[in-house]
């Protein structure tokens, strides 16, 4: 009976971990189409709309905030956004919950892990917050959209050490260390992230006309200092942007940039390492969706940035940051073991949970 409890209680934690991946993506695909839809400030105030917890009418929303018209569209995308992130902190609460039990059972639960993301995601909400009162700074705008994927890989990331602790894997393995190839290649994706929100926030995704010249040019016309100067001034709003023609252009070139040393660094990974057999799967996946989401961002700007286009680009930014996490994962984990067929390994990961354990090693992050 109290082992079927546990084995019930570990699936509930594997299921919310996995769920909160999941929803943590949608909720960054919804921050994207807010942005897009230029719906940010669709709501001049928060937590609430208007002063209400549902887009009021007209009216009210007149008697509220007389300086700011209601556009009922733009409100409820900013809505929807706010109630999923909502929804995604609920989850986060749940996991913490269960995890608070479990981890008296298990020594090496991920407690640590449980509680950064559920911290994470509180920082990440008040990030939300200064988004509107801030005015879409590009600042706070960039720091939301790498905080949202951040918590999108920690619960990808909690999601494989659970299951892993529950399939019960020996104590005498231990995780391989990030080489710093590794390294380079997690910190160039995190400057490619910002990049990129530095390049929508700023409304630079069509500064450039043409590809690889920016309107013409290679490097002339391009005002790095104002493109990137981290300190502006705060306001009076940042919607539809502030910078003028050549410093958006610079931002535009900076992740162009950014996009090629990324790809080297992807490349040299899977040169390095393509040959262990576990992690090779993972690798090309993650340098497929890297070279498809430079393809993706070179057709928005020939294409002139269509929303469905530009959704797609950030959908590519969700894979990409989920490959590389799953090939770390899977490379961190496969040098001390007797290196299975990836088939092998992969149905070993999907075994059914529950297992007693003994002491096996998961993360040992608390
Ligand atoms: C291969 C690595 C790349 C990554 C990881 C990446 C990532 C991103 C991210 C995260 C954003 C912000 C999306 C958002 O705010 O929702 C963005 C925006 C953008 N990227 Fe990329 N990008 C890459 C390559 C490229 C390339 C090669 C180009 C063009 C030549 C490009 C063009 C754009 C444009 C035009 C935008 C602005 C979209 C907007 O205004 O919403 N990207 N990118």
């Amino acid at each position: 009976m109290q082992h079927s409890q546990a084995s019930s209680a570990w699936r509930t934690v594997q299921r919310l971990s996995l769920a909160g991946f999941g929803l943590c993506a949608v909720v960054v695909l919804a921050g994207a189409a807010t942005r897009l839809m230029d719906a940010g400030l669709g709501c001049p105030d928060w937590p609430g709309c208007y002063g209400a917890p549902l887009v009021p009418d007209a009216d009210r929303a007149q008697a509220h905030s007389p300086g700011v018209p209601l556009e009922a569209t733009k409100a409820w995308m900013e809505m929807l956004h706010r109630y999923l992130a909502a929804a995604l902190i609920a989850v986060a609460l749940l996991l913490a919950m269960h995890g608070a039990r479990l981890r008296h059972r298990h020594p090496d639960y991920p407690w640590r892990l449980t509680l950064g993301l559920l911290a994470a995601l509180m920082l990440q909400g008040a990030f939300g917050a200064f988004t509107v009162t801030f005015k879409l700074w590009p600042q706070v705008v960039t720091l939301h959209l790498l905080g949202g994927l951040s918590v999108m890989a920690m619960f990808l990331w909690l999601h494989l050490c659970l299951r892993r602790l529950a399939v019960g894997t020996s104590a005498s393995v231990r995780p391989r260390r990030l080489t710093s190839l590794w390294r380079l290649t997690l910190l160039s994706l995190v400057l490619q992230l910002a990049l990129g929100g530095w390049t929508s926030s700023n409304y630079a995704g069509i500064a450039c006309q043409g590809f690889p010249t920016c309107n013409g040019h290679w490097v002339e016309a391009l005002d790095w200092g104002e493109g990137f100067h981290l300190t502006q001034a705060v306001g009076p709003s940042y919607l539809y942007g502030q910078l003028h023609a050549e410093a958006r252009s610079a931002i535009q070139v900076g992740h162009r940039l950014g996009a090629g040393a990324l790809l080297a660094c992807l490349l040299m990974l899977a040169w390095r390492h393509g040959r262990e057999r576990v992690v090779r799967p993972w690798l090309v996946l993650a340098v497929g969706v890297g070279l498809a989401q430079a393809a993706l961002g070179v057709a928005n700007v020939l294409l002139w940035l269509p929303l469905w286009l530009a959704l797609l680009h950030t959908a590519g930014a969700v894979c990409l940051v989920a490959s590389l996490a799953l090939a770390a994962w899977h490379w961190r984990w496969s040098s001390r073991e007797a290196a299975p067929r990836s088939f092998e390994r992969l149905t070993r990961i999907a075994s059914p949970v529950g297992r007693p354990a003994g002491r096996p090693a998961g993360c040992r992050s608390g």
